[in-house]
């Protein structure tokens, strides 16, 4: 959702700004534009595609700039209200994430005092404020205008008159900044598109106000105190953040899953590495919270953190949590989010710390916003995750999911040491089992062949699988645009059955678990009303391969694994629907991958 570069060094800056900008696609957006400081300031922005911008870009000589990538917030999508904006003398450029709150009540001022404005954005307001209070210092005209600014940001302001200098500044929008060995100084939301230059950041935190200069970056608060960044490293490569020869994002990173799996297990699966894992003391309760792809992980969360650490866990979708009438939380709180930006779950932790308790994150991003605000965080090792549909992210949450209650259940008893060892044994062979489901990839591009054209899609399953029908639907709906529902098997008789038929098909999830049998009946009864059924089930199940059109088959694992195995099938079913109805992939229409709007 709306992605920052900027660039201070030698080179050009234009190539690098456009590159950089392509390199945030993946967080969503609807127009982008770039400014360079030569002679004036060279601005350009466009409506659409990055290539609509390059198509009219012109030579633009300039070693200093910012580019922009915008998700509409206020205004609709087009080129007068695509960032950067510019302040009435053209000398000043202002880029912005966020959302400017109190930008009317700042307008009106600065229009009484004859400033005019051409967008029907916020940001604009940014423009002419700093404008308003410049009389030589760019840096003090930042600061003096952000402390009257209500709302978020990670904004960057260049001026003609300051040609090596960006200043920047953050209040919940994500910003890093980082200086490659050759001294060029870059900023982004994310380190996406600075791989290639460095990789060593400081992430740069609320309330911080950026200095870049050539070769130099200050980092103070807004009164100009000096504060103290550590530097961190991220060891992802630019190769990490391509394609590698797949056509989609998506479908790469899905291939990915058994590294990514692989990855996340690795140091952490004996009982020592376990012990430390969670360092949380006497929990008896939790609460998870999560938005999303992310919540159906939090919903598995609870079957597996019940079933293995013996603990009452409940789910909550974090922009609800946040409205709760709770007065004191009483429960660790374990917020789970992939990009570690989405501002409805960092809300949601600010108020459960606010009501007294302990959080903690599961995320997949090295010093995003969620790791200066939870308590203690466990990390995916996901790698970078650039298309829309969250997809290794998920299952590697699975996995933390896995190693956090294996480690409380150790602690509380709960898992013996047999047991340990089949789980154990269990999480080792996940990898090769996930290696088997992408091995399936035709039978599951068939199945998509038959329901491509459909207009609605039910999902099932029950107990553990019940989350991965969500899920499943999620995934289906979000970049194939078929609309789709996912259902506790159970509850089909008491209503949506109405709606099934031939036109109508149904996924099921059949394991070998307790709810194997129930899942049978219910599956003759969605049968029964001619629905076409097609099932994840396990390859051997020759009772379920009578009951139904096709099974997609996923490998034998211990039941309470079963979901990192399905929904891989699920994930590639999604994608080779989407294919087939030549969707945008890695961007579905309206919709982020890093949420950072409420
Ligand atoms: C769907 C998807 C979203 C995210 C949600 C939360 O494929 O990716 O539903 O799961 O926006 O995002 P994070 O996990 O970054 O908090």
């Amino acid at each position: 959702m709306c992605g920052i570069v900027g660039y201070n060094g030698r080179k050009d800056a234009l190539p690098i700004l456009i590159e950089g900008l392509k390199r945030l696609e993946y967080r969503g957006y609807d127009s982008a534009g770039v400014v360079v400081i030569g002679q004036q300031l060279m601005v350009q922005k466009a409506a659409g595609q990055i290539s609509v911008l390059e198509g009219r870009l012109e030579d633009a000589p300039g070693t200093v700039g910012l580019g922009h990538t915008r998700w509409a917030t206020h205004g609709k999508p087009s080129d007068v209200n695509a960032h950067p904006f510019v302040d009435c003398t053209g000398d000043l450029a202002v880029i912005h994430n966020g959302i400017v709150e109190n930008y009317q009540a700042l307008k009106d001022e600065l229009l009484e005092k004859g400033h005019e404005f051409v967008s029907e954005t916020d940001t604009e307001t940014l423009a002419h404020l700093f404008e308003d209070l410049y009389d030589g210092d760019l840096v003090a005209a930042v600061r003096a205008g952000l402390r009257r600014v209500e709302g978020n940001y990670a904004v960057g302001v260049v001026h003609k008159d300051h040609p090596s200098t960006i200043v920047a500044a953050r209040k919940e929008n994500p910003l890093v900044v980082g200086t490659s060995p050759a001294g060029e100084t870059l900023l982004a939301s994310d380190v996406t598109p600075l791989l290639g230059f460095t990789n060593e950041f400081q992430f740069v935190e609320d309330g911080d106000v950026v200095v870049l200069g050539e070769g130099t970056i200050e980092i103070t608060d807004l009164d100009g105190r000096p504060v103290d960044r550590p530097v961190q490293t991220v060891d992802w490569s630019v190769e990490d953040a391509q394609r590698g020869g797949f056509e989609h994002f998506m479908l790469k990173e899905i291939f990915e899953q058994p590294q990514a799996i692989l990855e996340s297990l690795m140091g952490r699966i004996t009982e020592e590495e376990l012990s430390n894992l969670v360092p949380v003391e006497d929990v008896d309760k939790v609460k998870i919270i999560a938005c999303g792809t992310s919540y159906h992980a939090g919903l598995i969360g609870k079957y597996i953190l019940e079933a293995l650490a013996g603990l009452d866990t409940t789910v909550e979708m974090a922009s609800e949590y946040r409205y709760s009438n709770l007065a004191r939380e009483t429960a660790l709180v374990l917020a789970i989010t992939q990009s570690g930006e989405t501002i409805d779950t960092i809300s949601a932790v600010r108020e459960a710390k606010r009501r007294g308790t302990t959080t903690m994150a599961i995320t997949n991003v090295v010093g995003s916003s969620i790791t200066r605000e939870a308590d203690h965080i466990v990390y995916t090792r996901a790698g970078p995750e650039i298309g829309v549909a969250a997809t290794k992210t998920f299952t590697t949450q699975l996995i933390a999911l896995y190693l956090i209650a294996i480690s409380l259940g150790t602690r509380r008893r709960t898992v013996g040491a047999e047991q340990l060892r089949v789980l154990r044994e269990g999480l080792r062979r996940l990898p090769s089992q996930v290696q088997q489901v992408l091995n399936s990839k035709n039978l599951i591009k068939g199945v998509a062949e038959t329901i491509h054209d459909r207009r609605d899609v039910y999902f099932i399953g029950r107990n553990i699988n019940y989350p991965i029908a969500l899920e499943g639907a999620l995934k289906l709906k979000e970049i194939s645009y078929i609309h789709a529902e996912g259902y506790p098997a159970g509850e089909m008789k008491h209503g949506p059955n109405a709606l099934l038929g031939p036109e109508t098909p149904v996924i099921a999830i059949v394991v070998d678990d307790l709810v194997r049998p129930k899942m049978l009946s219910n599956i003759g009864e969605v049968a029964a009303r001619e629905s076409p059924v097609y099932a994840v089930g396990l390859e051997e199940d020759v009772e379920l391969e009578k009951l139904v059109d096709v099974v997609i088959p996923v490998p034998r694992t211990n039941a309470i694994f079963s979901p990192v195995v399905v929904v891989v099938a699920l994930q590639l079913l999604s994608y080779y629907t989407a294919h087939m109805r030549g969707c945008s992939i890695d961007k579905p229409r309206n919709l982020a991958k890093s949420v950072t709007v409420e």
